[in-house]
């Protein structure tokens, strides 16, 4: 019996997120260049998903490259950004045969132009499905992100156009870019790393988080079922006690 079948259709995440880890050393292990793991990795991509596609994941957000990872060798940097840009020109086809919307998080406006352009390509060719949306977090930085928030912010109360009062959580949420997404109720961290690397500080924040060891080639559907079958064994209790939780009157 697959983990899927034991999942509780009633409390699927709406929206997971994955820092895919581990193609490099995944790659090197078995004596290839670390290119190999990040081509490797895209068959991880698809997998899943797949499965987020099969249990209605409505918002599946992946760390596919970093504002750090520009410090990486130019080589794997150059690698990174061809294989970005020959994915989403051939996953276009099979996005909209699964009623997959794509779309982006991230300062996308200084990727090289190829990739801007394919990607806005995509965006524009699956803007109109219905089913999960996959977001990419590309050239992503949670504490860039931040900061522009309050730029924009400290802005409008500069304008006049806000009070001092008027900063709410939902107001910082509206100006990240994630504004209108709900924040992540499950992120999964593969290869065994026990960090966030700069991924959505602020929208973590209560989110359930799972660590696994497996590289992320190796990562398959039942594995992400798996994370999913561990959350929603988990009391979230958002600061109360059980107690309170298991009474309806809590
Ligand atoms: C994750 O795998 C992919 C990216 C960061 C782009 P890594 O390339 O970080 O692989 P490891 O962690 O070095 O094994
Ligand atoms: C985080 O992985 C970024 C992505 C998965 C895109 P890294 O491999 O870059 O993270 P660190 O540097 O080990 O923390
Ligand atoms: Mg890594």
């Amino acid at each position: 019996m697959s983990i899927k079948d034991k999942l509780d259709t009633a409390n699927i995440p709406e929206h997971v997120a994955i820092i895919m880890d581990g193609n490099g050393r995944w790659a090197q292990q078995q004596g290839h260049v670390r290119l190999f793991g990040h081509a490797t990795g895209v068959e991880s991509v698809r997998e899943a998903l797949k499965a987020a596609t099969e249990v209605k994941v409505k918002y599946l957000t992946l760390y596919a490259f970093s504002t750090e990872n520009w410090n990486r060798p130019k080589e794997e940097v150059d690698g990174l950004m061809d294989l970005l840009v020959t994915t989403i020109a051939n996953e276009i086809e099979s996005l909209n045969e699964n009623d997959v919307r794509l779309d982006a998080i991230g300062n996308t406006d200084e990727l090289p132009e190829k990739c801007r352009q394919e990607l806005k390509n995509a965006i524009d060719r699956t803007k109109k499905n219905k089913g999960t949306c996959l977001i990419l977090a590309l050239n992503y930085s949670s504490k860039y992100e931040i900061k522009s928030a309050i730029k924009k912010i400290a802005q409008k109360y500069k304008d006049g156009e806000i009070e001092l009062d008027d900063i709410s959580d939902q107001l910082v949420s509206d100006h990240l870019y994630t504004a209108g997404l709900p924040d992540p109720e499950l992120m999964i961290r593969t290869s065994g790393e026990l960090r966030i690397s700069n991924f959505l500080l602020w929208q973590l924040a209560y989110s359930e988080l799972h660590f696994t060891p497996i590289f992320w080639p190796d990562f398959k559907k039942e594995d992400f079922f798996q994370a999913i079958y561990d959350y929603q064994n988990r009391e979230r209790r958002f600061g109360k006690v059980s107690e309170q939780l298991n009474d309806a009157q809590g």
